[in-house]
């Protein structure tokens, strides 16, 4: 178990959207990350936060200001230090041949990886990924050159690029088209939630990457659970089945900072 911070320097940043950066850092460690895995991140001074591994190697994390730690670590710049445990969880599993992977808002970033995975391993992929605005469409370039452009599909609240729907609206026409071996997605909960739903209905299997509250990350604080689930080590990758299983939370109910329940 790997449990102490490591400290690494930053060797390049990148604006990637207005409120979406990359870092890209050297490290052993995580340039052996599974896609889905996923690295606590010690900002000096300010906290400790998850974030999906965005490249395997070099390593790159792809963080969105939401408070404080996102913000801190959104302004840290080339020849900046961080703290970095992990890799931790159980990234995604490869499986089936045509695959649908569907990203919403900065939940892309923990599924390119997958797709360069998928690409590799000659796996019919089709990506839907969506975003509020075109400005904040996240690693559209990436994933285009990877799939090609007649398998990726884009979707904005605003219709300002793509089709102007949810990505979970997107992904319910094309799943009524086609049927799938494999749904693979991340994104904002309620998202996830209705392709459970569509999955579901359609009896396709379905891997989904979580985000809960997260302390320690490697299964001794119990903040990150889900019904009888820790995401930090059971997930973040959760399969129907799991899914199933904590359908009481999932979707509906996060524990906050002080292990009280909150409303997704
Ligand atoms: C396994 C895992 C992987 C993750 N990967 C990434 C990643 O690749 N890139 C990335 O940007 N983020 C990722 N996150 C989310 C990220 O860890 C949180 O956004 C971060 O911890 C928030 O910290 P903060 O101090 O900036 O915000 P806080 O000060 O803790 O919270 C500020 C406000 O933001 C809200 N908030 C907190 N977390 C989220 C969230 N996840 N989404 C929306 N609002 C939130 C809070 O409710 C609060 O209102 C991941 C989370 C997990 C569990
Ligand atoms: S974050 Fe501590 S048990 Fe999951």
């Amino acid at each position: 178990m790997i449990n102490k911070s490591r400290i690494v320097r930053i060797v390049k940043t990148k604006q990637e959207t207005p409120t979406i950066k990359s870092l890209f850092f050297q490290d052993d460690e995580a340039s052996k990350s599974k896609p889905g895995q996923f690295l606590m991140i010690w900002i000096p001074g300010i906290d400790e936060i998850p974030m999906s591994v965005s490249n395997i190697n070099p390593p790159r994390i792809t963080v969105k200001r939401v408070g404080k730690g996102t913000e801190a670590l959104s302004s840290l710049e080339k020849n900046d230090e961080i703290g970095i445990k992990g890799p931790y969880g159980n990234g995604f599993t490869i499986t089936g041949q045509k695959v649908l992977v569907v990203g919403g808002g900065v939940g892309v970033a923990a599924l390119l990886p997958l797709v360069k995975l998928l690409i590799k391993e000659n796996k019919e992929t089709t990506v839907i990924i969506g975003a509020k605005t075109k400005q904040e469409l996240l690693f559209k370039r990436e994933i285009e050159k990877l799939v090609g452009k007649d398998q990726l599909m884009i979707c904005t609240d605003d219709g300002s690029a793509g089709l102007k729907m949810m990505a979970s609206d997107l992904a319910t026409h094309i799943v009524e088209k086609n049927s799938y071996d494999q749904i693979y997605t991340c994104g904002p909960e309620k998202m996830i939630y209705k392709i459970f739903e569509l999955a579901e209905k359609k009896g396709t299997p379905l891997q989904a990457a979580l985000e809960r509250y997260m302390k320690c990350g490697f299964g001794l604080c119990g903040s990150c659970g889900i019904g009888h689930l820790l995401v930090c080590k059971d997930g973040p990758v959760l399969d129907s089945q799991s899914l199933e299983k904590v359908k009481e939370e999932f979707g509906k109910l996060r524990r906050g900072p002080s292990g009280e329940f909150e409303k997704i």
